[in-house]
């Protein structure tokens, strides 16, 4: 059942393109551009306002919609966790739309959080794996992640398959919004590719080297900027709740207002630096944790050097457009946190004291 592989977790993050294949079919047209018919009745062009929910992975998620949704809709995205959402108070209008991320469907408080929305009012669309699971029903409407069973604890390619359709919905609001470009056009061929993509950076054999090195720390922190800030929290998620390493993640700019005091030799940073608009400021981040004689692994573009020359070790991953790196880091930050587990003798599909779906508040 786990077809060769030693657990689910690693047959499940091995299956991410399949998966990826699975959730762009049959929503883009023949030029490239996303039609997601379901929600044509929504009148999305009028949405001025966002509000995202979600928990954990989900959330991760939905941070890194924001971020692409805010560059492009010319909206505001607010997000929150379910379990704090839900006893805000939550004001919608005509303006406002709803989007509940959910793998299992099944998640308590953000099944909470669907109820209040559309208690006070308000639509919601649900992005969701599971069939026929709770919060899709009590939705409006729901764009399924079409990623198959996850039955690894820790989420992974539901975490990819989420973002794709995030993506897909960014785009599709900027195709309503009339704000569709060429920026967005090169981001949805590259979507496209993503399979492809995917399989290339599933074969880096240097992550599971960089795996054996580090397995002995006992504290990580993780930094990224901008879309890149979920990668950071989620690849902290992903060791703490696998390996029961402690690991922090924050934007690499707060750093200096507290964090970078615990780093020494003993505390490793694991950066995120691609090269993308804001590569200048990760590096000055990465010269600073050094100065502190922190170990640096980073995560950078391929044929970047000058990352090389200032971090103790690098992965690669390959080049793509500055919005889809949450993407092509995900396999990474996954695959690391995973090995660490395996190597350690834990078993990554049965974490301790967690359970697939939070069906408790
Ligand atoms: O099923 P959901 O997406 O609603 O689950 C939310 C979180 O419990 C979930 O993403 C959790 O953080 C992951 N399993 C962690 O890997």
């Amino acid at each position: 059942e786990k077809g060769g592989f030693k657990h689910f977790m690693i047959k499940e993050i091995y299956e991410t393109p399949e998966a990826v294949e699975s959730a762009l079919v049959g929503r883009f047209d023949e030029h490239g551009r996303p039609t997601l018919y379901e929600l044509d009745e929504f009148n999305l062009e009028r949405i001025k306002r966002i509000l995202l929910v979600a928990c954990g992975t989900s959330y991760h998620a939905g941070l890194v919609f924001k971020y692409f949704a805010e560059k492009y809709l010319d909206i505001d995205v607010l997000i929150d966790v379910a379990s704090e959402f839900r006893y805000r108070p939550i004001r919608v209008d005509d303006e406002t739309i709803t989007i509940a991320i959910s793998q299992s469907g099944e998640t308590a408080d953000t099944l909470e959080s669907v109820r209040a929305v559309k208690k006070a009012g308000g639509k919601v669309i649900a992005i969701a794996n599971v069939v026929g699971s709770t919060i899709t029903r009590e939705s409006d409407v729901t764009l399924f992640m079409n990623a198959g069973p996850e039955i690894g604890v820790a989420a992974s390619k539901t975490y990819v398959n989420q973002l794709v359709v995030l993506y897909t919905l960014g785009m599709y609001m900027a195709r309503k919004k009339g704000v569709w470009n060429e920026q967005l056009s090169s981001v949805s061929k590259e979507l496209m590719n993503m399979p492809k993509i995917l399989k290339y950076v599933l074969q880096n054999q240097e992550i599971e080297r960089m795996a054996e090195y580090y397995k002995n720390y006992h504290h990580f922190m993780y930094i990224g900027r901008g879309i890149n800030t979920a990668t950071a929290m989620e690849g902290a998620l992903k060791l703490k709740e696998i390996s029961y390493i402690n690991a922090v993640a924050y934007p690499a700019g707060e750093l200096k207002h507290g964090p970078i005091a615990l780093l020494d030799p003993t505390f490793p940073v694991f950066a995120i630096v691609p090269n993308d608009s804001l590569y200048e400021k990760m590096r000055s981040n990465i010269e600073e944790s050094r100065a502190r004689n922190a170990r640096i692994l980073s995560v950078a573009t391929e044929g970047d050097e000058e990352i090389k020359r200032i971090s103790h070790d690098v992965i690669y991953v390959p080049k793509v457009h500055e919005d889809l790196y949450p993407l092509v880091m995900a396999p990474v930050i996954q695959l690391f946190a995973y090995h660490i587990a395996d190597k350690r003798g834990y078993d990554p599909d049965k974490p301790r004291n967690l359970a697939k779906s939070v069906t408790v508040e």
